[in-house]
């Protein structure tokens, strides 16, 4: 088998670094030898071991027959979107690693390459070597998923728990993030929580069979978490973790993603570090979780090489995936229940009068105190909040 990878990154040269390592044993499980035909990058590679095989336009790939499966690890909607669809039209398989490609284009691309009798795989796009999509699509295919809620993404999940361990504030944890690499110069999609939402969109939507829109799915992210807020979470014997959910609520579904002060016995509240976790309830099969190495070089290199091999034992065989363009409409965030954890300094009176009886926690900061309400609707706390002076507020979990 002749592959293509499009794409020269860290991801892309993950994919040609594993195909190296694991050689034999992949050529021994996909039945024949994947070979790396063409590299496509706008940058050319002098001294590499790719440096023969760069190529700048993709049609020369599109034009070549003997290349039968293309890797797309360039990230980004465009020009990713206008090299996958030329590929799959070509009758190549294709496996991304792009969530912004998948969440947004995942319906189409799965259509035209079901009409072509070839096959879109994306298991690299969500929770990076942990396996999910494939599990998603086949093992647990006899059930109803009720509930997915994972920590999608490995940066925001580093920051936390540093913060969280060291008592650092978030500035700082964020600067070193930067320094070891695992956060971008632009740290936007991380730390407002825009790449976990996608990665959560890509999840409902093959639990849906339809399209969910990331756009529509309420998403807050870390940057209001501070060194303060970790002291009440240490106090509390709770951990604070960015999660993103969705739910099935009768025939419709809900979603969000937002930070969570998780408590001690919340099945993921020990993912550490730079690792992912996902929780999966399945009106059937109960609970499972999948942890692991959720973002990387290397791990995510093994899921696209993974599907890769998937595509070389399928060939002229498309593998069903349930993801029809059809739009869901998802429930208004504001009519979820949560519970609330509330920094303060308006007196207890004026926030009883306004919440009711709340269990407090004193003593940890200076000139404010923290309350913890019962479950109540997202809507009726907003309106709650807006009576009393909020320093900050968490949802429990
Ligand atoms: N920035 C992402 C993360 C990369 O930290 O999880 C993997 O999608």
């Amino acid at each position: 088998m002749k592959i293509a990878v499009m794409g020269y990154g860290t991801i892309g040269s993950g994919v040609v670094e594993v195909l190296d390592i694991n050689k034999d044993r992949i050529a021994e499980r996909a039945g024949e030898p994947v070979e790396v035909k063409y590299v496509l990058d706008l940058r050319e590679f002098p001294g590499d071991p790719m440096e023969d095989k760069i190529v700048h336009d993709y049609k020369t790939i599109v034009e070549d027959k003997e290349v039968g499966i293309v890797v797309e690890t360039m990230g980004g909607v465009e020009p990713a979107y206008t090299f996958v669809k030329a590929m799959l039209e070509a009758d190549k398989s294709v496996t991304t690693s792009n969530k912004a490609l998948v969440a947004e284009k995942g319906a189409d691309l799965i259509r035209i390459a079901r009409e072509h009798n070839v096959n879109f795989q994306f298991e690299a796009s969500v929770g990076g070597g942990i396996p999910i999509i494939r599990p998603l699509n086949k093992c647990l295919t006899a059930d109803e998923i009720e509930e997915i809620t994972g920590i999608l993404n490995g940066t925001t999940n580093y920051m936390l728990t540093k913060m969280a361990n060291e008592g650092a504030d978030f500035d700082d944890v964020l600067k070193d993030a930067q320094d070891k690499g695992y956060a971008e110069k632009d740290p936007t999609a991380d730390i407002e929580g825009h790449d976990p939402c996608r990665k959560i969109a890509i999840l409902t939507s093959l639990v849906c069979g339809k399209q969910v829109d990331f756009e529509e799915i309420h998403c807050e992210g870390i940057t209001k978490i501070s060194a303060t807020d970790m002291k009440y979470a240490k106090a509390m014997g709770r951990s604070i973790k960015l999660l993103a959910s969705s739910k099935r609520v009768g025939d419709d579904y809900t979603a969000l993603v937002a930070p969570f002060m998780l408590d001690a016995s919340h099945p993921l509240c020990g993912v550490n570090d730079v690792f992912n976790g996902v929780f999966v309830h399945g009106n059937v099969l109960g609970d499972a979780m999948f942890y692991g190495s959720g973002a990387g070089k290397l791990p995510t290199a093994s899921a696209v090489v993974a599907d890769v091999v998937d595509m070389v034992k399928h060939q002229h065989t498309n593998i069903f995936i349930d993801w029809k363009p059809e739009k869901v409409e998802l429930l208004d965030y504001k009519e979820s229940e949560n519970r609330f954890f509330v920094r303060t300094d308006s007196p207890k009176a004026e926030v009883e009068a306004v919440f009711g009886k709340v269990e407090y926690i004193d003593g940890v900061a200076a000139g404010e105190y923290a309350f913890t309400t019962d479950q109540m609707k997202e809507g009726d706390f907003q309106d709650k909040a807006q009576k009393i002076n909020v320093l900050n507020r968490i949802r429990l979990g």
